[in-house]
């Protein structure tokens, strides 16, 4: 289950990306917001993708503001989230084989659909590698989590 969440500058890509989930029959969760023209806050949107993928509800999310930047800074407030602005597909695929990324964030106003679809698509059909360094690094950003 992929959580779904955007505010008012990325509502028009995320209609796209919910119309290519859709086309997939990839189930997904939107947790809004709900129309491009009422201005909302991102953290609020990047904090209900974060506590979907927490709860165990979804497994990974998409977060979409106007550049991506505020959204992904929102949702990695959350300890084990792992948010990857991405805006190419090479590093979309980097970001889940080396940082077993479970949230994409992307910018509305950065991308056009069709790429944006495909960085979609190479975000969710690649699996963390695995590799012990890759791990091992992914700890140490747990535990390093919120020092001073
Ligand atoms: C909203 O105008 C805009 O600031 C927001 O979508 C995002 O780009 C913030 O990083």
């Amino acid at each position: 289950m992929i959580a779904l969440g955007c505010d008012h500058g990325g509502y028009d890509l995320m209609q796209e990306v919910i119309a290519y989930l859709d086309s997939k029959g990839i189930a997904y969760k939107n947790l809004g917001c709900n129309d491009g023209k009422t201005s909302v806050d991102y953290p609020d949107y990047g904090r209900k993708v974060a506590k979907a993928i927490l709860s165990g509800e979804c497994d990974k999310g998409i977060v979409i503001c106007g550049t991506g930047i505020g959204i992904s800074i929102a949702a990695n407030r959350y300890k084990g989230i792992r948010a990857a602005l991405c805006s190419d597909c090479f590093s979309a695929e980097a970001t889940r084989l080396h940082n077993d990324a479970n949230i994409l964030a992307m910018g509305g106003r950065v991308l056009g659909p069709g790429l944006a679809v495909k960085i979609v698509d190479t975000f969710l059909n690649t699996e963390f590698s695995g590799d012990e360094r890759h791990a091992r690094r992914i700890s140490k950003i747990e535990e390093y989590d919120r020092e001073d």
